[in-house]
């Protein structure tokens, strides 16, 4: 065995799902109190019982150890708009108004190249803070935003997904793009990178309200054409929203069926919010096999409303959970699973920390069509994970201290912890970084 493929051992708490815990209970997780992660070229080898794994090891193996932390797979957001780091806590809108207000100046600057790139770079160091390793994002409608992204993304090896947003109508007309331009930009961008190391492409309409019918068109013939890329759009996240999508497209049975007219419904293809769907278009998700990303911090900070997640389990409508930063409020997974925790209580429900987890990781992956790859600890998965510190903060310290299940420490890590309990992230077995050390030694490529 060469120097360069020698393994090195992670050693710490470690939690990974195997299953969802709602279904499968204990069956559904595996949870080892002192664990080891093996990882050689940057895949997951072996997970088990410290003592076990070292036992099998040369004795002058790498150990990294993390003493009171856990080791959690690398968290996975659904939808986020890397445009939107500086839309971030503006005022007083709901989400019409803030599109118009905030979000469509802010997007005109991604028209030029060099910003965007330094906004991605800040935007990807950012979820690598706060242990995200995957994201489905949103550009502008600007092709070199996608381009800048990518390279970004390219430079630290991470999984991530990203796509040009198409829109034609009911915008500024700086942000206007035609769906000849939209059809041929994004088939560019998917040529150059779906599929080119670690980066995949999504065929982005933003929503109903800005693209003609002959821009649907053009996107549903990129779905044809290219099978295996992702759709990802928003839907039904406000009713002035939904009552807009009935008058411009008076013929279609509801705000889903305008998508669906056009072939863009699979099972990579994700809509955001789905707050106000109607039980024929929750039939329609479920037979089509796509999701609803959950986005609980930008449901409250816009007004949206509150996401009825134990309603689409009934229906049997996958989902996942997001930030949907700039509309969110937090890059944080763990800060956006505090807050589906309370939406949920608002609707009567319960939402659990291993449930909670389970989605922000395998359940994700899941809605992705990622899990053999990424969202779990199975061997030869590529080694993207976080390491959670339960001391992060006096008070976070306190409280851990006065937990007594596994199953409280996690709620407790979820509400109270944000990118404070990251202390470090790792992408495909490669640490990228380290909480404790300045950002310029530890943050971006290395
Ligand atoms: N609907 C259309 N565009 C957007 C957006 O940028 N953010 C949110 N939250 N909803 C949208
Ligand atoms: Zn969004």
């Amino acid at each position: 065995m060469t120097n360069a493929q020698r393994p090195t051992v992670y050693r710490a708490a470690v939690l990974h799902f195997l299953s969802d815990p709602d279904v499968d209970g204990d069956k559904a997780y595996q949870f080892f109190e002192d664990g080891a992660l093996v990882v050689e070229d940057g895949k997951v080898v072996q997970l088990g019982e410290a003592s076990e794994v070292l036992a099998q090891l040369a004795d002058d193996i790498k150990v990294v150890e993390y003493k009171n932390h856990l080791i959690i797979p690398g968290m996975i957001d659904t939808h986020i708009h890397f445009p939107q780091v500086e839309v971030i806590a503006s005022y007083g809108e709901q989400l019409l108004d803030w599109l118009n207000n905030y979000t469509f100046p802010a997007e005109r600057q991604f028209e030029d190249k060099a910003y965007a790139s330094n906004i991605a770079n800040f935007f990807l160091d950012e979820l690598l803070k706060n242990g995200t390793t995957t994201a489905l994002v949103f550009g502008t409608v600007h092709k070199q935003s996608v381009e800048a992204f990518f390279e970004a993304s390219e430079q630290r090896n991470t999984r991530m997904i990203c796509g040009k947003v198409m829109m034609n109508r009911n915008a500024p007309e700086f942000l206007c793009d035609t769906p000849e331009s939209s059809y041929q930009d994004s088939k560019e961008l998917i040529e150059a990178w779906h599929n080119k190391g670690r980066q995949l492409y999504a065929v982005t309409p933003r929503f109903a309200i800005t693209s003609t019918e002959e821009q649907l068109q053009k996107a549903g013939q990129l779905m044809e054409e290219y099978p295996d890329v992702y759709m990802q759009t928003h839907i039904s996240e406000n009713k002035d929203e939904v009552a807009f999508v009935q008058e411009l497209f008076p013929d279609s049975k509801d705000y889903l069926d305008v998508y669906d007219q056009f072939g863009l419904l699979g099972k990579r293809s994700v809509f955001a919010h789905g707050i106000h769907l109607t039980p024929r278009e929750h039939e329609r998700f479920r037979e089509t096999g796509s999701s609803v990303s959950f986005c609980p911090t930008s449901n409250l900070f816009l007004g949206s409303g509150l996401l009825d997640i134990k309603e689409l389990e009934q229906e049997q409508v996958a989902y996942s959970v997001a930030t949907d930063v700039g509309g969110g409020t937090s890059f944080s997974m763990l800060q956006t699973l505090n807050e589906a925790y309370k939406v949920t209580q608002l609707n009567g429900n319960k939402l659990s920390a291993l449930k909670s987890l389970y989605l922000a990781t395998l359940g994700n992956a899941k809605t992705l069509q990622l899990e053999d790859k990424i969202g779990s600890f199975k061997q030869g998965n590529e080694a993207d994970f976080a390491v959670l510190d339960f001391n992060s903060t006096p008070l976070m310290s306190l409280k851990q201290s006065k937990c007594k299940t596994l199953a409280e420490k996690l709620f407790a890590m979820i509400i109270l912890g944000d990118d404070r309990a990251v202390r470090a992230t790792y992408v495909a077995g490669k640490l990228v970084h380290d909480r404790d050390k300045s950002s310029e030694t530890a943050g971006g490529a290395s």
